[in-house]
């Protein structure tokens, strides 16, 4: 058994709902690139210490991340989920009305960076921020989410190890240099307290400071 076996075997429950939104990927021919079980569960966990009421997600592929952000959630509280790919977000929205919470949620479809900025432009603000989507962007994706937070709010960014290849150093491919120039970021931005949870493949997780 190795360490992410372990884990799992000890802190992660079997869960139908879930298996159901990897199956429907799987179905879909969507690719099976989903938060992972534990990362799910930290998830759930981060959103109902945080007492989060209104959550950004910025890539939803088939709901699994927004089923466990949504389960942390309270009753008044919403999901707002950014998503490129209008049958992605249409998949997402069935796998999380069979859970019992699409009436939390709200689709945005196209180019996260252009919702993020019509966000900005209507005033929205959030308490909770989950990044999840193309790696190049994940530095822009920060600068909005911190723009966007309320004060006191988290902001996670899953694969951020990118499977190790952030510190081999001889890996210089397009999206490793991005996250890594990201990890740096979040680690350094004097408006953060951040720290990277070494679960699945990377959480780095931040508190927005109070100004
Ligand atoms: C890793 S998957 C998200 C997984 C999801 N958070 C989960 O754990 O269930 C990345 C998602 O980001 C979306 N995406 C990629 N580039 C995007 C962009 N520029 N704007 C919005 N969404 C994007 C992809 O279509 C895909 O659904």
């Amino acid at each position: 058994m190795n360490q992410e076996e372990y884990i799992r075997s000890l802190f992660v429950q079997p869960d139908e709902v879930l298996d159901h939104v990897t199956k429907s990927i799987k179905q879909q021919g969507m690719p099976s690139i989903s938060v992972s079980p534990e990362g799910g569960t930290f998830l759930t966990m981060l959103v109902r210490i945080a007492g989060a009421k209104q959550i950004l997600e910025i890539g939803a592929l088939g709901g699994y991340s927004g089923i466990c952000l949504l389960r942390g959630l309270r009753k008044e509280g919403h999901l707002t989920s950014l998503e490129l790919k209008q049958e992605y977000a249409d998949l997402a929205h069935e796998n999380l009305k069979k859970a019992g919470v699409g009436e939390q949620v709200t689709y945005r479809i196209g180019e996260a960076l252009d919702s993020l900025e019509q966000l900005e432009k209507e005033g929205k603000t959030f308490d909770f921020f989950f990044i999840d989507a193309d790696k190049p962007n994940y530095s822009n994706y920060l600068e909005y989410c911190i723009r966007l937070a309320n004060p006191g709010a988290i902001i996670v960014a899953d694969n951020v190890l990118w499977h190790g290849r952030v510190y081999d150093e001889t890996d210089q491919e397009d999206s490793t240099r991005a996250l890594r120039a990201f990890n740096e970021k979040i680690a350094e931005d004097s408006r953060l307290e951040s720290l990277l949870i070494p679960i699945g493949d990377g959480m780095a997780t931040a508190r927005v400071k109070e100004k």
